[in-house]
């Protein structure tokens, strides 16, 4: 089986496929102007599909659809199909802010998609304009009920913010319960995009667990072996919901996920400077087990933990500058799919 340097297997692939969004998340696109990529370099429903079933071949069984924003990729359902024909996909899931979510939904299940995770930071309204600065709120909220309609359950991403967001923790689980959702809190990360990161702003795991130990009582860890981010949590009334610590206790020794960008650059940690093109050899032609050494040889010589890393250093600030960000945009958030 292919393995990385640390012995980290090839299982899960992260498709961004647009780099475009609408919503503004103040962690994730806080600035006014942003340098798209070129849209001839989007690779098509086709190429998608194509590099998914030569990943597929080094291990990958799970697909998650992410941006910028997955849905403003038009006939997104047409790829959903494509890749839920791949024999080798076991699971295909969208990360969505799910603005166009509810219209599209019946679609999606329709085409084979198997889940879908909604990015959710508050239930206020004006606190939503004021984090996403778009005034879309309802239309997420109708998003996660059509995802319940049509899905049946669904997760919920909350990245906490201190003195932003972090007074509806419970008014959120709360809310996930109802929508029969799964809440997972999401620490605030120093990813490339969120310029306006500061340390004093991330709500640790512990102190999460600290303030719903308040107000529930006793918390249960749910054992599993698994290579997801989140580590999952049980109140004592049975309600699951999960927290990804990934500032302050990364997951990178498990880490098993590969990204590829929308116009076709694998990237093999979200904190990765660089990249392999794999849409150059893919228009030139390459054959398939040509695309699967290039990926294989990529893998194999990883040695990526990021995450790790950025928790080593003692002064923690921003990761990219925004000058540097406006050169590079594949260092964005928005460009490598969250
Ligand atoms: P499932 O648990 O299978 O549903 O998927 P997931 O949790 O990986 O999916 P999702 O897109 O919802 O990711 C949740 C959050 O985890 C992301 O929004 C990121 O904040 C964080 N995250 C995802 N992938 C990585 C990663 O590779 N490294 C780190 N450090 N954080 C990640
Ligand atoms: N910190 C933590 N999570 C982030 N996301 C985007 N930027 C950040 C950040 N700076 C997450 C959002 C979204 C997912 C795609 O990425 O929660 O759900
Ligand atoms: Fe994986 Fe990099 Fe995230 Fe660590 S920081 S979990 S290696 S993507």
């Amino acid at each position: 089986m292919l393995r990385d340097t640390f012995g980290r297997p090839l299982g899960s692939l992260r498709i961004s496929v647009t780099d475009r969004c609408n919503l503004r998340c103040l962690y994730c696109m806080p600035e006014a102007e942003y340098v798209w990529l070129p849209r001839e370099h989007l690779l098509s429903f086709e190429e998608i599909a194509r590099l998914t079933s030569v990943f597929g071949g080094l291990g990958v069984t799970r697909v998650r659809l992410t941006g910028g924003e997955p849905l403003l990729r038009r006939h997104l359902p047409d790829l959903v199909e494509q890749l839920a024909r791949c024999p080798t996909v076991q699971d295909l899931a969208l990360t969505t802010n799910a603005v166009l979510l509810a219209p599209e939904a019946p679609a999606l299940k329709a085409a084979g998609l198997h889940r879908v995770t909604v990015s959710l930071d508050t239930l206020r309204p004006e606190r939503f304009r004021a984090v996403a600065r778009l005034d879309r709120h309802q239309d997420v909220l109708d998003g996660i009920a059509a995802a319940r309609a049509q899905f049946g359950a669904l997760k919920i991403d909350t990245v906490v913010m201190r003195g932003i967001n972090d007074d509806e923790l419970v008014d959120l689980l709360e809310f996930g319960r109802e929508m029969n959702a799964e809440v997972r809190f999401i620490e605030y990360m120093d990813v490339g995009g969120a310029t306006r990161w500061q340390p004093e702003m991330v709500v640790s795991r512990a102190e999460i667990l600290d303030r719903l130990t308040q107000r529930y009582g006793s918390l249960a860890g749910i054992d599993e072996v698994s290579s997801a981010p989140a580590q999952r949590f049980r109140l004592e009334d049975g309600l699951a919901f999960g927290i990804i610590a990934s500032t302050t206790a990364p997951f990178c020794a498990t880490c098993d996920r590969a990204r590829l960008t929308a116009d076709g650059v694998l990237l093999l940690c979200l904190y990765a400077t660089d990249g392999t093109d794999l849409r150059g050899p893919l228009r030139r032609g390459a054959s398939d087990a040509e695309l699967s050494e290039i990926i294989h040889s990529a893998w194999h010589q990883r040695t990526d933990r990021g995450a790790e890393q950025r928790l080593a250093l003692a002064d923690r600030g921003t990761l990219v500058p925004v000058d540097q960000l406006r050169r590079e945009p594949h260092l964005e958030m928005h460009t490598r799919g969250g």
